[in-house]
């Protein structure tokens, strides 16, 4: 059962905030699994203010990030990895030694799975695409999916480039944790905010129904999972 939260926006961060806050006190070297995109900028931010007045501490965490864009260099502004230098590392005490980024050299993959299978993540963060993708894992997934790379769905690619100059520039193909990874987690979070998410969450909230046509509703299925959603994209949902 995935358990639901609808509220403004501001107060939403808050409440996952608070979520990390006492799992950070409980156990300061958590592994978290750290997602990417607009929708978890409001938290970062808040773990942040949270950072700047002592009330949390990042320096024994370990992190995992979902996915990578391939054929982008690091240091690419549109980077994953530029993205969460910029929204949260270089702005907490976080040793960067201890965060990790699935590779998109396809050599690597099988480390980051067996580096995955061997830390269990205690909160995954996530988004869900308007397609309902988690992580880059597409409709039409694997329910089994692991650490690959995997090519990206034409709504993603229209929907992701906002963030570049042009839609020819969006990488059509990334890294990314697959379904099983991401189910490993002992707590799951997902933030969707925004207008784009309401129909998906529409679907997902309208039946039992587990379908890889929509990845997402796979979280069913999680023992400890929450929406977090804000007022617009769960407009549809009680
Ligand atoms: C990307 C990421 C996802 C993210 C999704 C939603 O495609 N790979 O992990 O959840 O975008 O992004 P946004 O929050 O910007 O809508």
């Amino acid at each position: 059962m995935i358990n639901l939260v609808i509220k403004k926006q501001d107060e939403l961060f808050k409440d996952i905030a608070q979520v990390y806050q006492e799992q950070l006190k409980v156990k300061a070297n958590s592994i978290l699994g750290l997602a990417t995109g607009s929708s978890p900028i409001g938290l970062y931010e808040e773990l942040i203010k949270l950072y700047n007045k002592q009330e949390i501490s990042f320096k024994e965490v370990i992190t995992f990030n979902l996915d990578e864009y391939c054929n982008l260099a690091q240091t690419d502004k549109n980077s994953y990895f530029s993205f969460m230098q910029e929204n949260l590392f270089t702005k907490v005490d976080i040793n960067t030694q201890n965060t990790n980024f699935p590779p998109t050299d396809e050599a690597k993959i099988s480390e980051y799975e067996t580096k995955l299978q061997e830390n269990i993540i205690d909160i995954q963060l996530l988004g869900i695409g308007s397609n309902g993708h988690i992580a880059f894992n597409e409709p039409g997934s694997n329910f089994n999916s692991t650490v690959r790379i995997v090519d990206l769905d034409e709504k993603t690619i229209q929907d992701n480039a906002r963030f570049f100059t042009s839609v020819e520039e969006v990488p059509t193909q990334a890294a990314s944790m697959g379904l099983a990874d991401i189910m490993r987690a002992k707590k799951i979070i997902l933030i969707a905010i925004g207008e784009n998410k309401a129909e998906v969450l529409k679907e997902i909230f309208a039946n039992d129904e587990i379908t890889n046509k929509i990845p997402a509703t796979l979280l069913k299925n999680h023992p400890d999972v929450t929406f977090y959603v804000d007022e617009v994209a769960g407009k549809y949902l009680k």
